[in-house]
């Protein structure tokens, strides 16, 4: 074989001189290190030359960010990094901690709720695109996100990494973050799998639902990312079927690997592994965080007392298990690393750049939601003399709120980014109540001072005189990233804005007629107020550019474009989760023998099945303060009559078509929303449910056609007891609206 070999690169090289061309010297290393074979070659090479030892140092952490390679063959550590949002600051070896460098200040990029709230997919690929840049340029192989748990509660406190309440929404929205990412050579790591729709006892609480509603409510996303091609998953902390989700059967064997085929890596979340044996077995692939501080506690708590570390060494030497599962395994992560480090593409990424800015410039703008409008009080036109009031008008929002923190290069506040947009206004400052005068978060500092002395009604009466004599007033307000705000690790108690803002809001409103209200949140809040407030927009976590974003906006640089991508329900009693069962989940006879004693795992069900957002408020015709898909726009638009490409079909490929014209007299986008209902239905079904959507940009007086296809899938509903998606022949209705509350036109037809 060696000889045919050198035989026949001799020919090359003969030929290729022959025709003139220096000879492609052929690669004469190991085949793992040859980049121009296909990837699972150099899987398999590299795998057939690695110890036992060397394949279990790939499955669990050496340190709090980082797996180990293989030094030995030349196969270099896998590092993982937060967040979503942008790439988290470096931490110390083994610490929560920031390790203080100067070179990881990054961009911190909108919030994921924003970007589902642009409903653009196109936004979606370039927010990959430039996350997965700054990942590439920092040196890390796996992006930890994007996350796309479904909103169930508005109380949830890390509902601003997620994508709403719709899972074709998300579907959409996370297929091309994903594929941007790893067009850098980095993996998105999609989160958190499955089941994690709270922050209140994530750590211990099981989750009972129907297989109908996992399937198509909580699992669609993960399988579009999947399916988008993610190359990791991370398990959630908490428990299905009794078993945790970062070593459970039936999530990550059955249906990620199994069903799905997923090729990828499974990595825990952090301090999710609690079982030697179920992390063997149960498709778990990386293991993080465990328990234990790392190197600095001794042997008793080093990376090697991880549960696939020592004791699963211990079990192959003893005989107790094989190495089936262990080069399962490594077989993944080596996929992993020759996919990302060891990637014969070399990508090199961009760090902090005028293209990052912009494009977060842009996908905030864009995910702005514009919520009333009375008198067109927005854009701004003729002020002379502004006051703004409010702490989230000042307060840097990059820093807390949980592993999504960040250490950002700089943050424009929507103070100062409307001082900069209106440069010959007078713009004068109240701060109108005290929320979270902290800033910092694992050792990052916003180096800001909030700090007040005045009383909250002395805050309310400075702001309401100094409303005398403004052309506008615009209260920026909302929630923040403090705990049991919009942070990881608690929900919120509240659905009512917090730090009595509602009070301030009212004085405000009862003292000026052009009053603009900005809520910054992640997540729907109470307005009782909302009958006396003629101008209110729904602004995200922005990050880097929050202020030139909301500016750009409310000055009408650009057009507001973007719908909710969840429901403001009036208050949380029209919400589905009635009992305790329901959420947060009641004690129940199992523990959690956990490091600080044993703790009641939670029970908790979800009753309410797939009526989750507006599937739930329209079966109960409750009718939202704003519904999901609601935006308005500076301009309006016209729709045409819907038309079906066909009355009849026998496999569900049907292509629904409407024109929309913009009637007003600037530019704008509009999405057009494609519902589909099944009236005619053997099981209960959503009164409709979101199947198709497109953004469409359109010139004053200018018309274009929307088209979406449909499918099968678009018309199945899942039957568990077939385990399998059933479109049943009859009628189908198609519902084109400008939000799930406000339908322009209707078409049928008909499932042969
Ligand atoms: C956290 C979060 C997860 C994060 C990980 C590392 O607890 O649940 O989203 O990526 O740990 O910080």
């Amino acid at each position: 074989m060696k000889n045919l070999n050198l035989a026949s690169s001799a020919l090359l090289v003969a030929l290729a001189l022959s025709c003139g061309q220096p000879a492609k010297k052929a690669f004469d290393g190991p085949a793992y290190l040859d980049e121009s074979l296909p990837l699972e070659e150099r899987v398999e090479d590299a795998l057939s030359r690695m110890t036992t030892e060397e394949k279990v140092a790939l499955t669990h952490a050496q340190s709090k960010f980082s797996s180990a390679g293989v030094p030995r063959l030349g196969i270099p550590e896998v590092w993982c990094t937060d967040g979503p949002h942008g790439i988290r600051a470096e931490v110390l070896w083994d610490e929560w901690d920031q390790a203080g460098w100067t070179s990881d200040s990054c961009t911190a990029f909108p919030a994921l709720t924003a970007l589902a709230a642009s409903w653009d997919p196109s936004l979606a690929g370039l927010y990959g695109t430039v996350i997965g840049e700054e990942a590439r340029y920092r040196k890390k192989d796996v992006l930890l996100g994007p996350g796309v748990n479904i909103y169930r509660s508005p109380l949830n406190g890390r509902n601003f990494e997620y994508m709403g309440e719709d899972p074709f929404l998300a579907s959409r929205m996370v297929v091309p973050y994903v594929q941007g990412v790893q067009s850098n050579n980095v993996a998105a790591c999609v989160k958190h799998y499955a089941l994690n729709n709270q922050e209140t006892a994530r750590f211990f609480t099981n989750v009972t639902v129907d297989d109908r509603t996992l399937y198509e409510i909580y699992l669609p996303a993960f399988k579009a990312a999947v399916e988008g091609g993610a190359w990791a998953i991370m398990g959630s902390y908490n428990l299905y079927k009794g078993q945790w989700n970062c070593h459970n059967q039936y999530l990550l064997n059955d249906i990620l690997k199994g069903e799905w085929g997923f090729d990828g890596v499974v990595i825990s979340d952090w301090g999710g592994v609690h079982d030697t044996d179920q992390a063997i077995t149960n498709g778990l692939d990386m293991e993080f965080g465990s328990w234990t501080n790392g190197l600095t506690m001794g042997m008793t708590n080093a990376y090697d007392s991880y549960f696939l570390a020592a004791p699963y060494l211990d079990r192959i030497r003893s005989g107790k298990v094989g190495v089936t599962e262990l080069d399962d395994k490594a077989r993944r992560i080596l996929r992993l690393i020759f996919r990302t480090s060891m990637s014969p593409e070399h990508k090199r990424g961009k760090f902090t750049s005028p293209e990052h800015y912009a494009a977060a410039r842009k996908i905030g703008a864009e995910g702005i939601v514009l919520l009333k409008n009375e008198g067109d009080v927005l854009p701004i036109k003729d002020a002379r003399k502004i006051l703004v009031v409010g702490e989230n008008a000042v307060k840097m929002m990059t820093v807390g709120g949980g592993s999504s923190s960040l250490k950002a290069q700089h943050e424009v506040s929507p103070l100062d980014g409307l001082r900069e947009a209106l440069p010959g206004v007078e713009i004068v400052y109240e701060r109108g109540y005290v929320g979270d005068a902290g800033g910092e978060y694992n050792g990052v500092t916003t180096g800001q001072d909030l700090s007040e002395k005045r009383s909250a009604a002395q805050l309310i009466a400075d702001a309401v005189k100094a409303a005398q004599g403004a052309d506008y007033v615009i209260y920026i307000g909302g929630l923040n990233k403090s705990d049991h705000q919009d942070a990881e690790g608690a929900d919120r108690e509240l659905y009512g804005l917090p730090y009595g803002q509602d009070a301030v809001i009212e004085a405000l409103a009862a003292t000026h007629p052009k009053l603009v209200v900005v809520n910054i949140s992640g997540n729907a809040v109470a307005m009782p107020w909302v009958s006396r407030v003629p101008a209110l927009v729904q602004d995200w976590y922005l990050g880097s550019e929050a202020g030139h974003s909301l500016a750009d906006v409310l000055t009408g640089a650009v057009n507001p474009s973007g719908k909710l991508p969840f429901t403001f329900p009036v208050a949380m009693e029209d919400g589905p989760l009635k009992t305790a069962e329901q959420y947060p989940g009641v004690p129940g006879d199992r523990k959690w023998e956990s490091s600080f004693g044993a703790v009641p795992i939670l029970e908790e069900t979800y009753s309410e099945g797939i009526y989750v957002g507006y599937r739930w408020y329209e079966s109960k015709q409750i009718a939202p303060l704003f519904p999901f898909g609601y935006g308005l726009s500076y301009t309006t638009f016209a729709y045409g009559e819907p038309k079906v490409s066909k009355a009849v079909t026998t496999d569900g490929s049907v292509s629904v078509s409407v024109p929309v014209t913009n009637t007003g007299s600037v530019a704008g986008a509009e999405v057009v929303q494609f519902y589909v209902a099944d009236p005619e239905a053997s099981v209960d079904r959503p009164v409709k449910e979101l199947k198709g959507f497109d953004k469409v940009w359109l010139e004053p007086g200018e018309t274009k056609t929307v088209t979406v296809q449909l499918t099968r899938e678009s018309l199945s509903f899942f039957d568990a007891a077939r385990h399998a998606w059933v479109a049943e022949p009859g009628r189908f209705d198609v519902l084109v609206g400008a939000s799930s509350a406000d339908i322009r036109g209707t078409v049928s037809f008909e499932l042969k």
